[in-house]
Parts: structure tokens; sequence; C-alpha cells
């Protein structure tokens, strides 16, 4: 049975190849200055940042530059945003590249005005802002995180060796994104396939806990063999622009707050794999695929039926004279082939993970309870070394 629940999300979307000129009817409403907050320099490459300076000066914006946000943005980037945007009285920050740099942004808005220390605050002691938040704007060009639609701001404090999400309310979440999917195509493709894993893990998070029959899951079914489809053709063909936009609108659907409406949620692949990102920097889509399967593995006997469903449903697997348990070993295995065509990280060793770390990996992994089986931190390594 679904759950009671509310349902609002205040992002507005502009999708398509000439969306980017949505952002002349956007960026009036708001006061004059803009933090332009991007990467490491891909958006130069492709051409999109003369094209947004040139919109921002068209509608007589000051600009402050923020360059450099890295993927798995730090506390350190944090501060060093929060008094640009401090010193320069910004009005708009708005965000122009990956799931980073959106994440960044909203981490920035809701520290501009705020007393306190904002990593303690927000990510260690996760309380809510009281304070006023500076708008966020994106253009996208990554696909996969869905922090284009929603309140997660994931940051990192590499002294603390700690990874750390926080999802904030309608408030911060972007007053509007721009969806392109002619941006991501300039991707190399293990960015492609990292983000393309992302979805798919987020919705495997909002679909692997409960037994009811309920919409959410399967609208989930629908966007998961959705991803599945198009990434054979991205990964054959970067340019193929349905496969692409197909990818880029899954990706928002699959975390912008609707599927996980009435029903518990898992998010442990996300847990164990934002920890191994704390330790390794890896990618985060890269850390979820590499120890997916070892987590599905453990858990798959407390939730039987619903990956008996997930291999019928998702991966077409047939049923006929099988004990429900080969069906859903079938499915897992049937997902371990299309994770290999993509050609994702299978394992932690091959991100930089050794030995040594895996208990303070374990001991970094927030142990939630939404899912079929609660796990131990005993149980965590033991996933983990499956992972190596
Ligand atoms: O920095 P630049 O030069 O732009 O290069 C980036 C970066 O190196 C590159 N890139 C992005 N667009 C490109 C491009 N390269 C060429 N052409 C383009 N069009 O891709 C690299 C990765 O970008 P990043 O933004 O880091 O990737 P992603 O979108 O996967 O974001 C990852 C961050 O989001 C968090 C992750 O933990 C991680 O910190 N997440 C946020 C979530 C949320 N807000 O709800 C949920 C997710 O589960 C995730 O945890
Ligand atoms: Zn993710």
């Amino acid at each position: 049975m679904l759950g009671n629940f509310s349902y609002h999300n205040p992002t507005k979307l502009y999708f398509g190849d000439d969306s980017l000129q949505y952002l002349n009817e956007e960026l009036p409403k708001y006061g004059t200055t803009v933090q332009l907050i991007y990467g490491g320099g891909s958006i130069k490459k492709i051409g999109l940042y003369d094209e947004i300076v040139a919109i921002l000066k068209a509608n007589g914006k000051t600009i402050v530059e923020d360059a450099g946000v890295m993927p798995n943005p730090t506390v350190d980037k944090l501060n060093e945003g929060v008094r640009l945007a401090r010193e320069n009285h910004v009005d708009l920050l708005l965000a122009v590249g990956g799931g980073s740099c959106c994440d960044y942004a909203k981490a920035v808005s809701v520290s501009v005005h705020c007393n306190d220390d904002p990593w303690e605050k927000y990510y260690i002691r996760f309380e809510e802002p009281d304070c006023e938040i500076v708008p966020v704007g994106c253009v996208l060009t990554m696909t996969g995180t869905g922090s284009e639609m929603n309140g997660g701001s994931v940051i990192t404090n590499h002294a603390q060796k700690l990874k750390i999400g926080h999802v904030f309310g309608d408030e911060v979440m972007p007053k509007f994104s721009i969806l392109n999917p002619k941006y991501t195509m300039s991707l190399p493709k293990r960015q492609m396939v990292a983000g393309i894993y992302d979805i798919f893990n987020h919705i495997c998070e909002q679909y692997f806990s409960g037994e009811d029959d309920n919409t959410s899951d399967y609208i989930a079914e629908a966007l998961m063999k959705s991803v599945v489809h198009s990434s054979l053709i991205a990964v054959e063909n970067p340019d193929d622009y349905e496969a692409r936009s197909n990818i880029m609108w899954t990706a928002t659907w699959a975390l912008n707050t609707l599927i996980s409406r009435g029903k518990s949620t898992d998010w442990m692949v996300h847990m164990i794999g934002q920890s191994v990102g704390a330790y390794t920097d890896a990618t985060h889509g890269m850390t979820l695929s590499a120890v997916s399967l070892p987590y599905y593995r453990t858990i798959m006997p407390y939730g039987l039926k619903k990956f008996k469903r997930f291999a019928t449903e998702v991966w077409d697997i047939c049923s006929d004279g099988k004990t429900d348990e080969e069906v859903a070993n079938e499915g897992l295995a049937a997902m371990e082939g299309w994770m290999k065509k993509l050609g994702l990280a299978m394992n932690i060793s091959e991100l930089g993970a050794t030995e040594d770390m895996l208990e303070g990996i374990a001991e970094g992994t927030f142990i939630l309870d939404g899912g079929y089986k609660v796990l131990t931190k005993e149980e965590i390594i033991e996933i983990l070394k499956q992972s190596m």
C-alpha cells in the first residue's frame, strides 16, 4: 500500500537543443550579480562558457567567476565559494556543469547567510537552513545525479575522510534547470557510463524496498528499461541525440523526488559507495557499480519476491520451471552482463581502495534501515571484501 505523502517539485525545467535561450527568461527574475559556477574547464572547450557569458552580459549582469569546482566538491572549496558570494553580495548562483557544480551551488546557497559552520551544521548535524537562501539555477552538462531537480548536495571532507549528502527541501532546489542533451555529448565515455550507472542505481535504491503493489515500482521499472535500452545505443554511438536525450530525461526522473513517494527506500549502495569515495576520491557512479553486485547478492534472500520481479520485468528473464531464487539470480547476472558491456568499474581495487582501508570505509558508512536487511558493520566489511 502506498503510504501518505505530499508532493511538490518547484524546479522549472527547459529541455532540448534550444533550451539555453530560456536563460533570458529566467535572469530578469534575479538581482544584478551572478556567481558563475563551473568545473575544470570542459564548458570552455565546448563553447558553452562564451555563450553563457554573452547571455549574462546582454542581461546586464555582473559576473563573479567561481571556477574549479572539482568532482566530489570539497568543504574547502565550499568555504571559498561562500567567501566569494559574501564579498560580492551575489543574487543568483548559476551552476554550469554536472552534479558536482549543482550540489556545490546548493551548499553555497544555504551557507552564504549562515552564521554557523556549514559543514558542521548541514553535514554533521543534518540541520535545516534557518537563514536566507541564495537562489540557484543550473545548466547541466553531465547527466546522472538528478541534482538539477532535487535538493541533494554532497560534500567531501578529506581531512575527516567523510563524504556526506544532505537532502535539502524545496526552498534549496534549483529554481530552474536547463537541460540540453547535446552538451553531454562531449563527456568522456568513462564519465558517460558512470552517470548511466548512477541513474540506474538511483532507481534500484528506491525499488528494492517494500513488497507492495504500488505505482512507484511500475514507474521505476519503466525508467530502468529505458536507461538500459538507451545506454546500449549511446555506448555504440555517443552522438545519438535520441539516446542521449532519453538518458538525460531518465536521470532527472530517477531522482527528482517522484518515485520514492509513498514507499520506503534503501540507499545502502550509495552509503557504501560514498564512503569508498571519501577514501579514494573515485568517480561517484564507479563507486556504486563496484559495490553493487556483492551488496545485492547479500540482501537478495531477504527481498526475494522483488528480486524475482526485477528479473522478469526489467531483464525479461523467463521464470518457467525455475525456483524464485534461480530467477532472481539470473536477473542479477543479466544486470552484471549489462554493466560489463558498458565498461563500468566492477571492483573497488581498481578505484584505488586497499585492504587496510576497508575498516575505515565501513566505519564511515551510514547504516540505513529502509531496505530488505539492516546491515551490520561486519556485513559491510564482508561486502567490501567481496568488492575487492
Ligand atoms: O570539471 P569539468 O571540466 O566540467 O569536468 C567534469 C568532471 O571532470 C566532466 N564533465 C562534465 N560535463 C562534461 C564534462 N566533460 C566533458 N564534457 C562535458 N559536457 O565530468 C566530470 C564529472 O563531473 P561531476 O559533476 O563530478 O559528475 P556528476 O554529475 O556525476 O556529479 C558527481 C557528484 O554528485 C554527487 C556525487 O556524490 C558527486 O559528488 N551526487 C549528487 C546527488 C544529488 N544531488 O542528489 C546524488 C548522487 O547520488 C550523487 O551522490
Ligand atoms: Zn548517485
